[in-house]
């Protein structure tokens, strides 16, 4: 019986806990990550005040810096240590930021917040349900004439780019990993992690879209005036297929 409980969990469910949470607070610098939050205020038009749902807000990497800017931050986190991790960090800056422990096709907010941000890849983590779902969450918890953005991996860059076998450092966690995509554009992966003695191996499958792909699908998820950009470490730019990231932005619209 525990064998299949634990058999059932999804990727998302163990990828994240273990040796990646120092990958991902060792993977974009403090500055870079200034720039960041500087750069989702910019495209979306925020102003000081305004609220918004960081989602998922990891170890509150991002949530932390937007709130010093001035936005009434709300956090959302599947990772429990990632949340308990985010609530130091702002306490730390003394900033006040609500987190909370959702899934993030299931949220728990009704037409609250100016924005909902999904920011680095954080976005895919399903299948096209599953996917819609999360859009559909996004939507929900947005105030009429809100934004949902969405930062993610381009397809067509990815496609035209496809290596194997990456091995590197990331704040001293040794990476391997090898991947491939099947054809409902999902990327399988399989991340060997070690660091001194300890190895963990995770697999991860997460959908990767085109900018044509990621228009449709916030299209049905009820978004309009949709608009794609470019986006690299040098910041936002026009978007084409050559663009190595992208970020997506929709409109709730009103009434
Ligand atoms: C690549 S990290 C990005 C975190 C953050 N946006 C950042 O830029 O640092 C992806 C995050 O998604 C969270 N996550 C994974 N599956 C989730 C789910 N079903 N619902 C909510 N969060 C989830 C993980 O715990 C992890 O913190």
């Amino acid at each position: 019986m525990k064998r299949n409980a634990v058999k059932s969990r999804q990727w998302f469910e163990t990828f994240f806990a273990g040796l990646y949470g120092r990958v991902l607070a060792g993977q974009i610098d403090p500055a870079r990550t200034r720039r960041q939050a500087r750069l989702i205020k910019r495209v979306l038009g925020l102003r000081k005040g305004q609220s918004a749902l960081d989602c998922p807000c990891g170890q509150g990497r991002l949530t932390v810096p937007l709130a010093r800017l001035g936005l009434k931050m709300t956090g959302v986190d599947l990772t429990r240590p990632f949340l308990a991790k985010a609530r130091r960090a702002a306490g730390t800056s003394h900033v006040g930021v609500d987190f909370h422990h959702s899934d993030m096709r299931t949220l728990p907010f009704d037409g609250r917040f100016d924005a909902v941000i999904n920011w680095f890849s954080s976005f895919g983590y399903f299948d096209d349900a599953g996917n819609l779902a999360t859009a559909r969450a996004a939507w929900a918890s947005l105030k009429p004439g809100g934004q949902f953005l969405v930062e993610v991996i381009n397809k067509s860059f990815l496609l035209s780019h496809w290596h194997n076998g990456r091995d590197e450092v990331i704040n001293g966690v040794r990476i391997v990993n090898n991947h491939r995509m099947d054809r409902t554009s999902h990327v399988r992966d399989t991340w060997t992690m070690s660091r001194g003695g300890r190895i963990e191996r995770r697999r991860l499958c997460m959908r990767v879209f085109n900018g044509t792909e990621m228009r449709a699908l916030l299209k049905q998820a009820g978004f309009v005036d949709i608009r794609l950009l470019g986006h690299s470490a040098k910041g936002a730019g026009r978007f084409t297929r050559h663009s190595r990231r992208f970020i997506a932005v929709g409109r709730k619209p009103i009434g």
